[in-house]
């Protein structure tokens, strides 16, 4: 380290440092210009830029539709409203899958059109792995992603908690070593079994980012849109509204409707 502070995650040095320092690292997906400025006026740690906008800003019932061109538009949008932050950009599904060059020219691609920080990758799969590989060889950082991996969410009987039988813990262990081993800064546990996900980060040198993991995880990330509460319908059991967007917004627009009806506004 240099005389940089661990306060300020620039690098994927100054992650793991922080992991060494016992100092938690929040992270919060970020889709838009506006909400990339709230965050940026915060001390939240980074953004990701995470496929789950498939969902949450799309309104697709998965992330599988997501296109490397959303993720590379929305990517651009948060970069100018939050310059200050740690940018993380979400590999969608199908960009990274078929074969090691075109999952390396796709990153590339993703790298020199956002200036993101770095990846984030779902899985530890053989082909994954090389690409990852390639990658933080060519000096590109790098963050994991085991768990529930809604990229594979048909594949996992849907979204459910993992690693609660032996022979999942045993997998997911392996695929978390694997994921260090193979030199990625970080990995977002998603919906792992809560003493697995404490396990799994004693064991590893690099941070681990808890989505629905409990709290013995290195940080959280969560959906912003889950915690600001902007779904009228529906929060994931794991998330934790910190207020209620959704009611006040549809308040101020039944106002706005009453009052343009009344001739009170303007
Ligand atoms: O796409 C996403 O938002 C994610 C987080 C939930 C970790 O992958």
């Amino acid at each position: 380290m240099t005389d940089m502070s661990v306060k300020n995650l620039q690098y994927p040095q100054d992650w793991i440092e922080r992991k060494k320092q016992k100092e938690l690292i929040s992270v919060v997906t970020c889709y838009d210009f506006l909400v990339a400025k709230w965050i940026s006026k915060t001390d939240i740690d980074a953004i990701l830029v995470g496929d789950s906008l498939g969902m949450v800003v799309q309104g697709n019932n998965s992330t599988l539709p997501v296109k490397l061109e959303d993720i590379i538009y929305h990517t651009k949008i948060v970069r100018r409203g939050a310059p200050n932050k740690f940018l993380i950009a979400d590999m969608p599904y199908g960009s990274y899958q078929s074969d090691l060059s075109e999952g390396l020219r796709n990153s590339f691609r993703v790298i020199k059109e956002t200036n993101c920080q770095a990846l984030k990758f779902e899985g530890a799969d053989d082909s994954t792995l090389k690409v990852i590989d390639s990658l933080v060889k060519s000096g590109f950082p790098v963050m994991g992603h085991i768990g529930l991996t809604p990229q594979s969410f048909m594949m996992m009987g849907g979204f459910r908690i993992q690693g609660k039988e032996e022979k999942q813990k045993q997998i997911l262990l392996e695929q978390a070593k694997k994921l260090e081993d193979v030199g990625c800064f970080a990995i977002v546990l998603e919906l792992v079994e809560k003493e697995l996900a404490k396990e799994i980060s004693l064991r590893l040198t690099i941070p681990t980012i808890g989505i629905g993991s409990g709290n013995q995880t290195d940080g959280q990330v969560l959906v912003i849109y889950d915690l600001l509460g902007m779904d009228p319908d529906f929060t994931p059991k794991h998330a934790k509204k910190y207020t209620n967007f959704a009611e006040l917004g549809i308040r101020a627009l039944q106002d706005y409707d009453k009052e343009v009806k009344n001739r009170i506004f303007p």
